[in-house]
């Protein structure tokens, strides 16, 4: 019979449900944001130098929690600068937290916010055409590249975008993690399209030393809780298994098979450790840092 699977992007808003249930499981924002507390500073401190503003652009937004605790280090190196901080984000959905977000945060009032509802490509394509050639002071793309169509072409145009003494920060899932372990030996088996694609901070690597740009790598320590992914009839296990896979209704879909299969290579080592009783898949990420 012939696989029902498809893509966990093509229902949005199951994708924004398991999203938020893999932050509630995950050390992801906690492990982003020790990296905000403890690096971050020193990669952003010539950023502003001698500027009267900070402009700041961040791809892929989202709901804005990550966003602003840069933000917040920004401010503290850069006291009563103005900031001009805009967002590329497609999901009227993400905007809509995100303007929430803001709302809901004090001391925000140095600085001003731009929401851009669409995807960076149609960014691109806009500014080329109204010839808009503005520059950035600092540029992030936080766990996105994932969604674009040429990421090697993404990243030389952004990168073009990068004022003197700047930085263009990425970060998503580290080449080590048990999510490249997965996508490498079953995302062939698995609903790919062309709206997601399995990529590792390896692969970013391999672009940039290809294209000859400068970079620094820090790697982000993180777990996933999955133990409710081996619980027959969990509903959370099944969502974060739909996560994991990016599929949608993974459990009901998936060939018998293919599903035994990744059930069992998820409590593997290379993918997984198992303390006390519990699963801890490896989420583990890296930031990388390039120059401009
Ligand atoms: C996994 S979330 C990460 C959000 C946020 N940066 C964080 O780390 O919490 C990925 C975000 O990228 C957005 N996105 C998807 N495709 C995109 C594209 N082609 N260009 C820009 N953003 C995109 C999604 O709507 C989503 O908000």
């Amino acid at each position: 019979m012939a696989s029902s699977m498809r893509s966990l992007l093509s229902d949005h808003s199951r994708y924004v449900e398991s999203f938020r249930l893999f932050l509630e499981n995950s050390t992801e924002h906690q492990c982003m944001l020790e990296f905000i507390e403890m690096k971050l500073p020193d990669i952003i401190s010539s950023i502003g130098k001698g500027k009267s503003a900070i402009n700041i652009l961040s791809v892929g937004g989202g709901s804005g929690e990550i966003d602003l605790q840069i933000l917040s280090k920004v401010q503290a190196k850069y006291p009563g600068v103005a900031i001009n901080n805009e967002v590329i984000e497609p999901s009227s959905e993400q905007i809509l937290s995100y303007k929430e977000c803001v709302t809901k945060t004090a001391n925000l009032e140095d600085i001003k916010f731009t929401w851009h509802k669409e995807t960076s490509a149609e960014y691109e394509s806009r500014t080329k055409e109204k010839k808009e050639f503005k520059k950035w002071d600092f540029i992030h793309m936080i766990q996105m590249l994932y969604y674009v169509k040429d990421i090697r072409a993404t990243i030389q145009y952004f990168h073009s975008l990068l004022e003197a003494n700047t930085k263009l920060l990425i970060i998503l899932v580290s080449g080590t993690s048990g999510w490249a372990r997965l996508w490498k030996k079953y995302g062939p088996r698995l609903p790919l399209n062309d709206l997601c694609l399995y990529v590792s901070s390896a692969d970013i690597k391999e672009q940039l030393d290809t294209i000859g740009l400068k970079y620094q790598v820090y790697e982000l320590p993180s777990t996933m809780d999955i133990t409710d992914c081996f619980i027959t009839g969990n509903k959370d296990g099944e969502q974060l298994l739909d996560f994991l896979t990016e599929c949608c209704n993974f459990s009901e879909t998936a060939p018998l098979d293919l599903k035994k299969e990744i059930m069992e290579e998820l409590r593997k080592p290379e993918c997984s450790e198992e303390k006390d009783g519990r699963v801890f898949f490896n989420n583990n990420l890296s930031a990388i840092v390039i120059e401009p």
